[in-house]
């Protein structure tokens, strides 16, 4: 799939982030917990390599429950700290908060080391566009935070949240640009809803969303929508379309209002959870 983002946003974007990266101890990198791979962009890999990393394998909750588990020993293998969350939710914020700490346990041991106290650490939230660090941000500061900015050391105008006496969150988050160099990368971040579906064929999608649930999850159309998995992905489009009575003006089916639905009920988790990869 054919996909641009814009240049101009990027180089600025990086930039900020590169700036800010001097500022921190963590890197809290959120990703898709539906396309993993390729809703994370590797060279945070490069810019943060000094930094601690927590990865948040967010909407978990919309995701594989196995393949959560093994996509979060990936990462571990790999040297992160990993949680899996539904950014959402506070429910996870306890175990967050501690994988924080252990993330940083180097830092905190330096600093004690040379005698510093309760010098909180600095985290930093970032990823792609809509994987959840707007929302992240606002349900782990919570109410209870307070901002503070325009402090000795902080950079002018930074905004940092204050969420216990030993964590600061950078209250903007660093935006980072999805790889499209493979095709499938594009289609995975189309299906998740994280690119814009006016530049994106919706029925090709949905054909190869369809061609993809029969493989990796047998019975999921079935059972949602009644449909025979043994036909051709454009036939089970024609079908579904059948089945929820999506129909043209003169009667003829509506094989792109069909392609919609399917991709609306997906991304919504109605057909279950799914991993894309
Ligand atoms: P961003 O800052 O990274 O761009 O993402 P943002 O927080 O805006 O979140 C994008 C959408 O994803 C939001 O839905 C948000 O509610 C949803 N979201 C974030 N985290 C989770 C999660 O862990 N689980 C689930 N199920 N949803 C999550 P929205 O405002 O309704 O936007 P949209 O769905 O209309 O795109």
């Amino acid at each position: 799939m054919d996909l641009q983002w814009y240049p101009g946003h990027m180089t600025k974007a990086r930039r900020m982030m590169q700036e800010n990266m001097k500022l921190i101890d963590l890197i809290v990198e959120l990703v898709d917990a539906r396309a993993p791979l390729s809703s994370r962009n590797p060279d945070i890999d490069q810019m943060g390599r000094q930094k601690s990393r927590l990865i948040l394998l967010n909407k978990a909750d919309l995701a594989d429950e196995r393949k959560n588990l093994s996509w979060s020993a990936h990462f571990q293998e790999k040297g992160f700290y990993t949680v899996m969350a539904d950014a959402r939710s506070r429910a996870g914020l306890k175990v967050i908060h501690s994988m924080i700490r252990e993330a940083c346990q180097e830092k905190l041991k330096r600093d004690e080391r040379r005698g510093i106290k309760n010098r909180p650490i600095r985290a930093m939230v970032v990823g792609i566009p809509n994987v959840g660090k707007s929302t992240f941000i606002n349900t782990f500061a919570g109410k209870a935070c307070t901002r503070t900015g325009n402090r000795p050391g902080v950079t002018k105008g930074k905004q940092w949240i204050r969420l216990d006496k030993n964590v600061e969150l950078l209250d903007t988050p660093g935006i980072l640009w999805p790889k499209f160099d493979d095709p499938q990368v594009g289609e995975r971040l189309a299906m998740i809803g994280s690119v814009k579906d006016e530049i994106v064929n919706i029925d090709e999608l949905s054909l190869r969303l369809l061609a993809y649930l029969k493989e990796a999850y047998p019975g999921t159309l079935r059972e949602r929508y009644g449909l025979d998995e043994d036909q051709a992905p454009d036939r089970l489009l024609a079908d579904l379309a059948r089945e929820r009575n999506c129909l043209k003006k003169g009667g003829e089916l509506d094989h792109s209002k069909a392609a919609r639905l399917l991709l609306d009920e997906f991304r919504g988790g109605r057909l279950g959870r799914i991993t894309l990869e």
